[in-house]
């Protein structure tokens, strides 16, 4: 794109001539010709750096009015800006856009998703866990003419967020991976969780397809009204892609899965079964995508997960640790704590569980039942980090600091050690003072 079409999608000012072929907005990152969009920070000011990351080659710099010079673009809102030159770029591209949103499972499945697809086209996927108003641009301004699909995680954290990426992204195909009680403190009740998520399915335009959980009541509302194909996804009897068995040894796991009259045998290089449902909901959209079913196991067994969702990692003595500390929540939590009881084969079972974020005026109740939870499943050593947690049971400590200075005394070798909390818990720490 040139500088010139920059300004005028963004109604900005400039002088400079030249041609953009990326984005950055760090300028430390600035590659050539990249627009470097000066965000303001929380510590820094994007706009101080602008002429660092000219220097640094970048082609031309999206800074606010009033900060107007050499090499610059001056608009009202870089941040706005990006978001109209990225979906730009989404429109002059040829890629088909699949959007992901749900409470639990997101990125997981964008990652599964992405593993799908490479054999097969070039694929650009939001990088970690680039899913709100910034990094949903940040990912579609890096489709390129050869693109094929765009895999675009969506977040909310309020109603109307994902109608906004939506408009950005215009996703084909949109993926609700679950509803669940997340984000409670902002949109008060579940049924507002289900209306944030549905506004990627009202997005989807009548000749795209709308992935969602099979028999979830609280989409029905949405569903009838669309005018696009529905398509969903589950273990359950019914469901259009059904996850139909799953197992797990060593690593590494084997699904079968139904659709359209055909049974397939999937190898996978996950052990989760919650990932395996996430693997339905990815065929699913991997089907839609007009792909051919005969190569959908092609990539399963390369999916690269992102960072600490539950990474397991071999402890001395045969013990196994999962790492599972990126965030929780009652449906993640449940999920992670059955597939601690499911990879445990015969080993002591250790919960080193902190504090769910975010759930609002339930959030005792919600810990409470993972605490029963933890007593139905007979989990042996149950650890518990932050106020919230006390309601877990077991051993508590009130810092991840305190927690540390005891794990030695908590972890045995060869147990099966799962650690989960919710990101602001910080229980990475726990991670790694447990595999150092
Ligand atoms: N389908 C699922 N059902 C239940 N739990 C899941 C599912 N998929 C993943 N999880 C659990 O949730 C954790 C977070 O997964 P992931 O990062 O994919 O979710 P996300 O929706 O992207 O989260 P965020 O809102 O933080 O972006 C995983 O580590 C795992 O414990
Ligand atoms: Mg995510």
């Amino acid at each position: 794109m040139t500088t010139a079409e920059i300004a005028e999608l963004t109604h900005g000012e400039t002088r400079v001539e030249s041609v953009v072929t990326g984005v950055a907005i760090d300028s430390r990152r600035v590659t050539p010709g990249d627009l470097f969009v000066a965000l303001a920070g929380e510590r820094a000011n994007g706009a101080d750096f602008a002429d660092d990351a000219l220097a640094a080659g970048a082609a031309a710099a999206l800074v606010p009015r009033g900060q107007e010079g050499p090499g610059r673009i001056a608009v009202d809102d870089p941040l706005d800006a990006l978001a109209v030159v990225a979906r730009e770029v989404r429109l002059r591209g040829t890629a088909s856009v699949v959007g992901i949103t749900g409470s639990t499972g997101k990125t997981s499945t964008k990652d599964i998703l992405a593993a799908l697809l490479a054999p097969h086209t070039a694929v650009v996927a939001s990088r970690q866990n680039e899913n709100n108003e910034l990094g949903v641009p940040l990912t579609l301004a890096r489709i390129e003419p050869v693109t094929g699909v765009a895999v675009v995680e969506m977040a909310m954290r309020g109603l109307g967020q994902i109608a906004h990426l939506a408009a950005i992204a215009r996703p084909q195909i949109g993926i609700v991976t679950g509803v669940g009680p997340v984000h409670l403190e902002l949109l008060g009740t579940i049924e507002n969780v289900a209306r944030a998520k549905a506004e990627l399915l009202q997005a989807l335009p009548a000749d795209g397809t709308a992935i969602v959980p099979y028999g979830e009541p609280l989409l029905e509302p949405y569903l009838a009204g669309l005018g696009c194909t529905v398509v969903s996804f589950g273990a359950e009897q019914g469901a259009d892609v059904q996850l139909r068995a799953f197992t797990a040894t060593g690593g590494a796991g084997q699904a079968e899965i139904a659709l359209r009259g055909r049974t397939l045998s999937v190898s996978v290089n996950f052990t989760a079964r919650h990932n395996a449902l996430n693997l339905a909901a990815a065929a699913a959209a991997y089907d839609s995508l007009g792909l051919p079913l005969d190569e959908l196991a092609l990539g399963a067994g390369d999916v690269a997960f992102s960072r600490w969702r539950g990474e397991e990692i071999e402890l001395p003595g045969g013990g196994l640790l999962i790492a599972d500390c990126y965030n929780a929540n009652p449906t993640s939590m449940a999920a992670a704590l059955r597939h601690l009881s499911e990879s445990a084969a015969g080993r002591r079972r250790v919960a080193v569980l902190g504090d769910m974020a975010e759930l609002g005026a339930d959030a005792g109740e919600y810990h409470r039942e993972v605490g029963e939870l933890l007593g139905e499943l007979g989990i042996e050593v149950v650890v518990a980090v932050g106020p919230e947690a006390r309601a877990y049971g077991g051993r508590w400590f009130a810092t991840v600091a305190e927690l540390r200075e005891a794990l030695g005394d908590v972890i045995r070798p060869g147990d099966a050690v799962l650690v989960k909390a919710s990101r602001s818990v910080g229980l990475e720490d726990a991670v790694e003072a447990i595999a150092p």
